[in-house]
């Protein structure tokens, strides 16, 4: 019998359960799946943690969520097409719901199988070879303090991308009498409550976490950009300038001359692609791009097709994405689906690569991940799901960003699944404190 070992119990090693499991259902023989999270349990980044730095085992923390995070997206683009929103809480819901609501529904589907039986927790994969014909997976219980090697026929690699820090260095930060981290490490805005705020990075961390610190009451919030600014039009309290220059005791001094004084410096720069359990030749290298190359249709191995990488795509689209990825890769392990040979790999990873490189706006990013999302649900029978609304949905949201930073999260979309609106939220996002799931769906309390 086949066996699949599968790194990773967060959205993506949840969608490639649930897509065996589906498979299963109809009827069809599974392989035999083993799959590993270094967790105590399933839900990845959604397992919200107060922990920063180590485990009580030593292991590196992989959790980059934080308190208080609400969606940055619609929820109506990362819906699941065989499980809607309108399933699962049993009535629409708002546009941008908090970490919590998401995190229950991204499990409500999984909860309902047996998919858990089939998961080893709080067991950290530590190295991966590929022997010739399978691989030795060899990983460590933490409780029990053993490891052990297995030996697949395929890997999955699920594992995420926004766990391990990219943190650059600037002068002066060993002098500076504040507060230096990582966006990996902020877990509660209310530390900086009357507090100066600076703010590395012009990204979506960047910019949330820059949010959250004003919302929360920071004094002032200062987000300096490498190259491009976001450009938003930024609430009183808040201003964007360029470039860190270096610190200067407890003043940040920036490239455009600008002088601020500082209390906590906020490093939101982003993240490694990092898989240290890998060998080299399993290795995927790779900035946070919409493309990695390497990878057959975004998920397959060019060097080796029983390797699997499941979202390792930079992402406006995330889990019905990473759902058509794990119904293709188990399309492929089950041998419904034929790889092309060597060239015609190599022309279709050269095709979206280039095609990649040459996108500039958003709006043309959006266009291509909906291309490539589109694509890959042609190749599975992964339930229907409108996609062009999908796409039209994304634009008017950054359109929506545009008009006004504070206000879009307080819009309404469309189901791509069931095609119901979601209602207005009963508290405006920029004064609604109290983001538990409890208060969220309780839509008739003010
Ligand atoms: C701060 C933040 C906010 C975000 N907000 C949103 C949002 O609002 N909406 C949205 O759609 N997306 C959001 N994302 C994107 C996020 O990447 C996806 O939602 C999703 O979590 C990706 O799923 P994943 O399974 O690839 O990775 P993860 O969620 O990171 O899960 C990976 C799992 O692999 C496990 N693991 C890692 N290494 C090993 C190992 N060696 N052995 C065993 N297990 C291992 C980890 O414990 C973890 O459970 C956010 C990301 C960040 C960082
Ligand atoms: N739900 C939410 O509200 C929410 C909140 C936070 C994050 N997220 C998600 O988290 C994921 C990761 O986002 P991210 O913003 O952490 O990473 P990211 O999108 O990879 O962005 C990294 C940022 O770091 C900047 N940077 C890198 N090195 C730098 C340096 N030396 N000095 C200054 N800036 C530097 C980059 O700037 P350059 O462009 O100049 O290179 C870029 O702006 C995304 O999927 C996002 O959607 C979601």
């Amino acid at each position: 019998m086949t066996k699949i070992a599968i790194i990773g119990a967060g959205p993506c090693g949840l969608s490639a359960l649930r897509s065996f499991e589906q498979a299963e259902k109809k009827g069809e023989k599974i392989p035999e799946i083993v799959c590993f999270d270094k967790q105590e349990d399933w839900g990845g980044l959604w397992n919200y943690s107060w922990r920063t730095g180590s485990d009580q085992y030593g292991d590196p923390v992989p959790n980059s969520m934080y308190r208080y995070l609400w969606s940055n997206g619609p929820k109506e683009c990362l819906e699941f097409a065989d499980y809607s929103f309108d399933e699962h809480f049993g009535k629409p819901i708002p546009s941008f719901p908090p970490r919590e609501v998401l995190y229950d529904y991204i499990l409500g589907r999984i909860k309902k199988g047996s998919s858990k039986n089939k998961v080893k927790f709080s067991t950290t994969v530590t190295n991966v070879v590929y022997n010739g014909s399978n691989f030795e997976v060899t990983y460590r219980d933490k409780k029990k303090a053993t490891s052990s090697t297995d030996f697949f026929d395929y890997v999955v690699v699920a594992n995420g991308h926004f766990s391990v820090p990219f943190i650059p260095e600037y002068p002066g930060m060993k002098a500076f009498p504040g507060r230096i981290m990582h966006s990996h490490d902020f877990r509660d805005a209310e530390e900086f409550r009357n507090k100066n705020v600076v703010v590395l990075g012009s990204s979506y961390s960047a910019e949330d976490v820059a949010l959250q610190c004003h919302k929360y009451g920071a004094k002032s919030v200062t987000i300096a950009y490498r190259h491009n600014p976001m450009g938003f039009k930024w609430p009183k309290g808040m201003k964007e300038v360029f470039h860190l220059d270096r610190l200067e005791g407890n003043k940040a001094i920036f490239k455009d001359g600008h002088v601020q004084e500082a209390d906590a410096v906020i490093l939101c720069t982003g993240y490694l692609h990092h898989f240290p359990f890998l060998s080299e030749d399993l290795k995927l290298k790779t900035g946070n791009r919409l493309y990695p190359p390497k990878l057959y249709k975004g998920v397959v191995w060019q060097n080796n097709h029983k390797l699997i990488y499941l979202g390792m795509q930079d992402q406006f689209h995330t889990f019905n994405m990473f759902d058509c990825q794990a119904w293709f890769a188990r399309d492929i392990i089950m041998g419904k689906i034929k790889i092309p040979n060597s060239s015609e790999i190599e022309k279709d990873i050269n095709k979206w690569v280039s095609m990649e490189e040459k996108l500039e706006s958003a709006d043309q990013m959006i266009d291509f991940q909906t291309e490539y999302t589109k694509e890959l649900h042609t190749l599975s029978d992964y339930p229907k799901i409108d996609f062009e609304l999908i796409r039209k949905t994304f634009k008017e949201w950054e359109h929506h960003k545009v008009e006004n930073i504070m206000t879009y999260r307080n819009k309404s979309f469309s189901s791509p699944v069931t095609g119901s609106v979601g209602p207005k939220h009963h508290t405006e996002w920029e004064i609604a404190m109290d983001d538990s799931l409890k208060t969220f769906l309780n839509q008739s309390k003010k």
